[in-house]
């Protein structure tokens, strides 16, 4: 399916469009089919949408306690460390949640190598038959390199069939647990979440014609399910 790319004119906007976003999906996936499958991220263009989704009308009108939520990666840190994703969600977000349906964070604190083999599991028990599960919707970012979740450009992307790998990312803390791409290419919805200049170069490489598949982010391509693309205007590539 081809992406949808929305420009957004500056940093609240796309919090804005990308927690409606968010909402929506949860929402009609409960409709459908009872509960929400939904994976969140790192970094700071992320956490401006948990920002927003804390807030109402979000905060009271999501069906949050039907949704189970995921991490597309975690950095190998304790989860009151500042730099572990699963904390930061849940400051900006779950702590301020009535009630959540169910919060799967990985197990940093074990180390990667268990991490990752407890993160597969978690993630085959929500598949069929050992298949990687279909989520609603992962919500992504992509770092200036064309990194997205911890998949870095060059890594590896874990063994054939691992739905949680290892990855060591270029800068600290370097140890990660990453989902691996059959997990983000089996999802039902991909929302990736981009602002600052400083990423427009490498915008420009992954929308491009042909994107440059060399880049993790430009290899988000789900097979039977929707890409959105929602920037700011310093992100966007020039045409
Ligand atoms: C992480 C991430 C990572 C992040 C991007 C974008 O743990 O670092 O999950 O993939 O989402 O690097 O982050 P920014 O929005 O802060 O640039």
């Amino acid at each position: 399916m081809t992406p949808v790319v929305q420009v957004l004119p500056g940093t609240a906007a796309v919090a804005e469009a990308a927690a409606a976003a968010v909402a929506a999906a949860i929402t009609q996936a409960r409709a459908r089919r009872g509960r929400a499958l939904l994976a969140l991220s790192g970094g700071e263009t992320p956490r401006r949408t948990y920002a927003r989704l804390a807030a109402d009308p979000y905060r009271t009108s999501v069906p949050w306690s039907d949704t189970q939520v995921f991490w597309s990666d975690e950095r190998c840190v304790p989860a009151t460390d500042p730099a572990s994703n699963f904390g930061m969600a849940n400051t900006a977000l779950l702590s301020r949640l009535s009630a959540i349906g169910g919060v799967h964070p990985v197990r940093g604190d074990l180390g990667a190598d268990a991490a990752a083999a407890d993160y597969d599991r978690l993630l085959r028990s929500f598949g069929d038959s050992g298949r990687p599960p279909r989520l609603d919707l992962i919500l992504l970012g992509v770092g200036a390199d064309g990194h997205t979740a911890s998949l870095f450009p060059g890594g590896e992307a874990g063994a054939p069939g691992a739905l949680a790998a290892t990855s060591i990312a270029p800068q600290p803390p370097i140890s990660r647990v990453t989902m691996t791409l059959p997990v983000l290419n089996a999802a039902r919805a991909i929302l990736f979440v981009v602002t600052g200049a400083n990423k427009r170069p490498a915008l420009t490489r992954i929308l491009g014609t042909p994107p440059d598949l060399s880049l993790p982010a430009a290899q988000v391509r789900p097979s039977a399910g929707r890409v959105t693309w929602m920037l700011d205007r310093d992100a966007a590539p020039a045409n």
